[in-house]
């Protein structure tokens, strides 16, 4: 596991963009786990912005997404296929049926393990992006969740959705379940970059760090994993003894 300390959350962006620019240099139909939440959106101004000088095209990449919530009405502003759209692939020249997240669809929420088997027949992750939940959490997998989870309905935390109110208008409104890969869907990608920044991060950096694999912090299973960079800020790497 390689950890890079950066300044700031901007930094933070312009490292994550730049591997998976190479990926993409390497692969132009490579395959992209991403995810949703406030840590990602520096990498992705950076990726829009690599796009519009003619550095990167999406036009043959494939991405699937970790997480959807479910309850929400089609097309609500909150969902995250509506964040994917908004604030990445409406700027990119990636074809959209190509672009997955898990579907919230009544039939599929009855097998929601077929994800994974559409992940398997596009050829697998090649990179996969993670951001990082206060309680360690990674796609939707909250503490206590088995390290070889599929993808699966589960229920929020009290805490993730105290965290997430600050999207919606209160915390009422903040769906209580959502679909997300498993942690041993997110285990099956070749590479993986964990991303984290702010403060409120540094608890669940300090356990990646210093404890054993252990599912009361569910991030720690990528301790398990040959090719994990975990890129954060200063103030996320604030616990972490020098
Ligand atoms: C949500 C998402 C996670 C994300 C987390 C942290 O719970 N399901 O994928 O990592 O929020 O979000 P943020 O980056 O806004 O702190």
């Amino acid at each position: 596991m390689e950890i890079i300390t950066l300044n700031d959350p901007l930094a933070v962006g312009k490292k994550t963009a730049e591997i998976f620019i190479k990926a993409i240099e390497k692969k132009p139909n490579a395959i992209l786990g991403l995810a949703t939440g406030s840590s990602p959106l520096p990498t992705y101004q950076e990726l829009i912005k690599a796009h519009k000088n003619h550095q990167v095209s999406f036009k043959n990449v494939k991405t699937f997404n970790l997480d959807e919530y479910v309850g929400l009405k089609e097309g609500d502003s909150h969902s995250y296929r509506h964040f994917m759209n908004e604030n990445l692939f409406n700027h990119l020249d990636i074809h959209k049926p190509n672009t997955h997240i898990p579907s919230v669809k009544h039939e599929a929420l009855d097998h929601p393990e077929q994800y994974d088997e559409l992940i398997k027949q596009a050829g697998g992750i090649d990179v996969q992006l993670l951001g990082l939940g206060v309680n360690g959490h990674i796609g939707f997998n909250e503490p206590g969740t088995k390290f070889d989870s599929l993808t699966s309905v589960v229920n929020l935390t009290p805490s993730t959705i105290a965290a997430n109110a600050r999207f919606f208008k209160n915390e009422s409104e903040v769906p209580t379940k959502a679909v997300s890969m498993g942690l041993g869907s997110i285990m099956q990608a070749k590479k993986i970059v964990l991303i984290a920044t702010g403060l409120n991060k540094s608890e669940a950096i300090k356990h990646l760090v210093e404890d054993a694999p252990n599912e009361n912090w569910p991030v720690t299973v990528l301790k398990n994993h040959p090719n994990v960079t975990i890129i954060i800020d200063e103030q996320a790497a604030s616990q972490i003894k020098k």
